[in-house]
């Protein structure tokens, strides 16, 4: 089946616990299959570590997908605590978050360690959904541009090269591969998330213009392969309008998306 354009992903963050995961699922899988079937994109939820596996094998043979919030830089070996990519394409990890700016700001996350962990994700065919974002002090300083740069253009480069690799081995295009994906960029403010307060529309349509072109730029021909994003306070009332954005194919949602009816509002009104 093809895949879907529109990303909407359940970000939990760790909000919930492995039984309070659990009893979530219990309450709304029923719920979130419908909605995954009549909505116009494709629902990632990502759990805690912990809750992986049961969630891929629960929503196994339903077009719910299932995401991870982090992955190891590294491929495997002595890395006490992390989890490697081939484990979470082993139990059915469909996606994986990289380079959140809580993951940034509080594990020291910098930009070469994103680049190494999409490389892992992507040789094992995970999508990865790899965030972007300007402080609130680049914002006012009107660096967000310069920020992106340096945080994009070495992602858009990996790619490239991903992608030229992909092809020395291949003589011709497959079918399911001309629906295929490399990855999400996800432009979230880093002064937005969590915070109630959401750039204006015009601020993300330039965001998103200047994404778009900058991804053409790197990637001529390719743009098609990737989704853009936005996270950072989406909520029933403004999802639509973000959604309504030229060149924006989904949201990224923390905080709303831990109830499972202003996430389904959410969703339903990005119909666009
Ligand atoms: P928020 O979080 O929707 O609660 O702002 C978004 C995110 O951090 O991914």
């Amino acid at each position: 089946m093809p895949q879907k354009t529109n990303l909407f992903v359940a970000n939990w963050k760790m909000n919930m616990s492995f039984n309070t995961t659990c009893n979530f699922i219990a309450q709304n899988h029923e719920h979130l299959s419908a909605l995954a079937m009549k909505c116009n994109g494709t629902i990632v939820l990502c759990p805690s570590f912990i809750a992986l596996h049961t969630l891929t094998n629960f929503f196994q043979h339903t077009p719910i997908e299932i995401g991870a919030q982090n992955c190891s830089a590294h491929k495997n070996g002595a890395y006490t605590g992390e989890v490697d990519a081939t484990s979470l394409h082993e139990i059915g990890c469909a996606y994986t978050i990289i380079g959140h700016s809580e993951r940034r700001l509080y594990h020291g996350e910098t930009d070469e360690m994103v680049v190494n962990k999409m490389e892992q994700l992507l040789g094992h065919a995970i999508q990865p959904i790899v965030c972007i974002g300007e402080t609130k002090q680049q914002h006012e300083k009107q660096q967000t541009l310069a920020i992106l740069a340096t945080q994009v253009e070495p992602i858009l480069q990996k790619i490239a090269e991903y992608h030229t690799l992909m092809h020395k081995y291949k003589n011709e295009i497959t079918s399911s591969e001309q629906e295929f994906f490399y990855a999400t960029i996800a432009y979230e403010p880093v002064w937005a998330i969590g915070t109630g307060m959401v750039p204006s529309l015009d601020h993300i349509k330039m965001v998103f213009d200047w994404l778009n072109a900058k991804s053409e730029q790197i990637l001529p021909g390719l743009c098609r392969r990737l989704r853009f994003i936005y996270g950072g306070s989406v909520d029933e009332q403004n999802a639509s309008q973000i959604m309504n954005i030229n060149g924006l194919n989904g949201l990224l949602i923390g905080g709303a998306s831990l109830d499972f009816q202003k996430f389904q509002n959410i969703v339903l009104s990005s119909h666009g």
